[in-house]
């Protein structure tokens, strides 16, 4: 035993440990409006307290906490606490390009699973997506959305030969749609598209076509509750898999299906989160032991309690997709771009 790394390991786990605190903290932060209420200028807690409607004690707590985590600023001379923009910008305003207060979410979906997971840990069957914490949803919705709004459609879809000329009086399908919240962002990019968004999960459908009627684009948008490899053929001309692949129990049948409902020039564009074909590369990328938590708590199980059970699992790998692809008769697979955050991969027939 070696004394040294035992302290390093110790602070290791603390850190970890305070990060999963300041996660619940700011969760608090994110759903009672706290961080909006101090992007609004510095506050006392007092002055946070009025602005958010919320108790000046509780509001003292947390904003003592943020302060310690290094999340807000403390000013002695005038008892204020204060929020930088740049903060503000990745937690307090959801349309900002580096909004990232969903992982947060996310996190607190995981939590109020540990119990049902560690049931299907030793029974070794999966957890159905409609027996996840609501957190889970709206946490995928939020985490995957600020991606898609800053790359779907001005990054991905022209990365695709020929298709973000040809989408007009075109139909587009959102595979596994969740909240719709690429849905909503294909309809509004691409006005003369009719957009159809399927998923299995019918709370999650609901709540699609709610998003859609918000952003004013129910016009253009329908949402219907159908199987990744059942939902009807429309000749689409693009038809995405949006993070979703690898959480179906069957991601061949998917593709198969997928290309016998597309258009002879239409493409099938799988996006995945980013992972690398080599396990020691992979587990060095700082996004992994996210991305694992997130396949060991929804991916692997959603996938487990579905006919087939491929539980691919939300690192897999390009050559897993290219192989999946080609299992289901596609000529090509290319990945085309890569974020931090995803792999975007171009299917044609
Ligand atoms: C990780 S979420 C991604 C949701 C959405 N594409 C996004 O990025 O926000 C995966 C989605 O796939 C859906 N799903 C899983 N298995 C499915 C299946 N066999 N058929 C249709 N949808 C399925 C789930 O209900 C869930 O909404």
């Amino acid at each position: 035993m070696n004394p040294e790394k035992i302290d390093q390991f110790a602070q290791q786990l603390l850190t970890a440990v305070t990060g999963a605190a300041t996660t619940a903290m700011i969760v608090v932060g994110d759903r009672l409006g706290l961080y909006r209420g101090l992007a609004a200028g510095p506050a006392t807690p007092a002055e946070l307290a009025a602005r958010t409607g919320t108790a000046e004690r509780y509001v003292r707590e947390w904003l003592s906490q943020q302060a310690a985590a290094g999340f807000v600023e403390y000013r002695p001379q005038t008892q204020r606490f204060a929020l930088s923009d740049e903060v503000a910008a990745v937690l307090a305003d959801p349309e900002s390009p580096v909004f990232m207060a969903g992982s947060a979410t996310l996190a607190h979906g995981w939590f109020a699973g540990i119990d049902q997971l560690v049931t299907a840990f030793r029974t070794g069957e999966g957890i159905p997506w409609h027996m996840q914490h609501p957190a889970v949803f709206e946490g995928t919705e939020r985490f995957f959305r600020t991606g898609y709004a800053a790359s779907l459609t001005s990054d991905w879809i022209p990365a695709l030969s020929g298709i973000a000329e040809n989408l007009a009086g075109a139909v587009i399908a959102d595979i596994g749609c969740g909240h719709g919240a690429a849905s909503v962002l294909l309809a509004q990019a691409f006005p003369e598209a009719e957009v159809r968004g399927f998923d299995f999960h019918p709370e999650s459908i609901g709540v699609a076509r709610k998003r859609a009627a918000e952003a004013g684009v129910s016009d253009r948008v329908r949402f219907e509750v159908a199987g990744a490899a059942d939902y009807p053929a429309d000749g689409y001309t693009l038809i995405c898999l949006l993070d979703t692949l690898h959480d179906l129990g069957d991601p061949e049948a998917a593709l198969v299906h997928a290309r016998r409902v597309l258009a002879p020039n239409g493409a099938v564009l799988v996006v995945e989160p980013h992972a690398e074909d080599d396990f020691a590369a992979n587990i060095a990328n700082p996004m992994a032991a996210l991305s694992y938590t997130g396949s060991t708590f929804q991916c692997v199980p959603a996938s487990l309690s579905q006919p087939g059970a491929a539980a691919l699992g939300a690192q897999a790998g390009p050559k897993a997709v290219t192989r999946l692809a080609a299992s289901a008769g596609f000529s090509t697979c290319r990945l085309v771009s890569q974020t931090p955050v995803n792999g975007v991969f171009e299917l044609r027939r």
